[in-house]
């Protein structure tokens, strides 16, 4: 590698890593995106002198191809298609390493100068990639609701089959790296195991499985940069992977599942816990939009918390009015984000974005909950799970040791929703029977406008 490739990649590689850093923070994010969009531009723009390029014409057409394609979704795709798209981008990732290994082994095998490196390389990027590129079209269809299929009995088998099938082919790849034709076995026994894992997994749970497939896609990606020795490609597909990972484990904490309940679709049950009728019978108190504008108007800090509700009724501008009509009269309001609420990373962040409601008025979880006993009145707005207290104090329940958002503690609870229905994981909730919660059955997006127009009337 020449001197200036070394430099050029080492100018790419910092400005992913500073990127990346970026994204951590909603106020650093677009800046963050700005600077890796730069390092990859760097890295385009430095392999793309290099003088060991075949033909300047492929590259020029898969560069305007490209650029229109990205452009087009990006800037068409709603704002909660977004973990579609993202599903998509994955599988095309790992579809691209399958072929930039094979291309290598291919062209390897057939001078018979195939190294351990090349060998070991192209098996894991075709095994990784392959599964990446089928698992992430499945994903994409499961989020659409265009697919619901769901497991079937041998399914295990199968998996046992196509992993040892996959060993079988890797074997032969390293130790007869001239019959070539093994890779395209491989990519089809990986192709194979991508649908067969993601097939059993429920829609609800697919947000973590982009995340894991996300992850899946930068390995393959460092797999192919061992395959082509370019230690770029090497550490961008680290950074994909590394950060894919840690994404993973953050959704899974945050749901209290383990990631082997995620992938072998294993869904929550409300077996344990109590049930409703020990949960509500005579102790649920419902409230009207005019006495809780009342309690509003008398308090001096209030909590929003929304949830997978708000996504639904899509009352993000509602709630920003109110936000805006309260603060208007020197009340002090803020909004508890829960790292899960919704249904995917950044759902409630998103939402509120779009309603133009200030990032500074977004608390996070662990800062929000220290504040609740000097909260006057907290609107649980569309939230269930997240706001469930029996994940605090019933060890027997599917939550049990989620982190929650601890709403009861302030003097005043509203919970705005439809009906006593349970959330994502389907248990009843003891919040709604507490002695300072009101329940304000119905709508999100009307219950917060009927609360808007009677504050105006106070
Ligand atoms: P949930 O516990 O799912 O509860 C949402 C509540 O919204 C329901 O109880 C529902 O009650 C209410 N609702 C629905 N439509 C409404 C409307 N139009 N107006 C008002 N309320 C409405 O939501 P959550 O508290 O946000 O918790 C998220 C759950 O999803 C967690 O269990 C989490 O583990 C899981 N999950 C999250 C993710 C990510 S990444 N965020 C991914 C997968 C799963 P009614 O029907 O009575 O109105």
């Amino acid at each position: 590698m020449n001197d200036w490739l070394a430099v050029g990649y080492l100018i790419a590689a910092t400005l992913f890593i500073v990127g990346l850093k970026g994204l951590g923070r909603p106020r650093s994010a677009v800046r963050g995106n700005q600077l890796s969009a730069l390092g990859m531009l760097v890295a385009v723009v430095v392999t793309v002198v290099d003088d060991e390029i075949v033909s300047y014409g492929v590259i020029a057409a898969g560069l305007a191809i490209g650029t229109v394609v990205g452009s087009l979704l990006a800037t068409r795709v709603r704002m909660t298609a977004m973990p579609e798209l993202v599903a998509l981008f994955n599988g095309f990732g790992g579809a691209a390493s399958v072929f930039v290994a094979a291309a290598s082994f291919l062209a390897a095998g057939d001078t018979g100068s195939t190294s351990d490196q090349v060998a070991v390389a192209s098996v894991l990027a075709a095994l990784i990639g392959s599964m990446t590129f089928t698992g992430s079209v499945l994903a994409f269809a499961k989020l659409r609701e265009s697919l619901n299929g769901g497991g079937f009995a041998g399914l295990r088998l199968i998996h046992v089959l196509l992993g040892l099938a996959a060993i079988g082919c890797a074997v032969m790849m390293v130790v007869d790296p001239e019959s070539t034709g093994w890779i395209w076995v491989l990519a089809a026994i990986g192709a194979a195991l991508g649908v067969s894992l993601v097939l059993p997994i429920g829609g609800a749970d697919m947000p973590v499985v982009i995340a894991l497939l996300n992850s899946m896609s930068g390995l393959a990606a460092s797999a192919a940069g061992f395959v082509l020795d370019n230690p770029l490609l090497i550490i961008g597909g680290a950074l994909v992977g590394a950060s894919g990972v840690i994404l993973t484990q953050i959704m899974c904490v945050a749901m209290n599942r383990s990631l082997l309940s995620v992938v072998f679709g294993e869904a929550p049950t409300g077996g344990g816990g109590d049930q409703d009728e020990d949960v509500y019978a005579g102790k649920v108190r419902s409230t009207s939009a005019e006495d809780v504008a009342m309690m509003l108007d008398a308090s001096s800090r209030v909590v929003v918390v929304p949830g997978y509700g708000l996504a639904v009724a899509q009352a993000q501008h509602a709630v920003r009015d109110l936000t805006r009509q309260l603060q208007d009269r020197g009340v002090e309001v803020v909004f508890g984000i829960h790292p899960v609420a919704g249904r995917m990373p950044g759902h409630m962040n998103v939402l509120l974005a779009e309603a133009e409601i200030d990032y500074e008025h977004l608390v996070e979880m662990t800062d929000v909950n220290p504040t609740f006993e000097q909260t006057d009145v907290t609107i649980v707005l569309g939230a269930n799970d997240v706001v469930n207290p029996a994940a605090r104090t019933d060890p027997s329940s599917p939550i049990a040791g989620m982190p929650i958002l601890d709403v009861d503690k302030s003097r005043v609870v509203v919970v705005i929703k439809r009906s006593l229905s349970p959330g994502f994981a389907g248990i009843p909730n003891p919040l709604f029977a507490a002695e300072n919660t009101l329940m304000l059955f119905g709508d999100g997006k009307a219950a917060i406008a009927d609360i808007s127009k009677a504050v105006a009337a106070t």
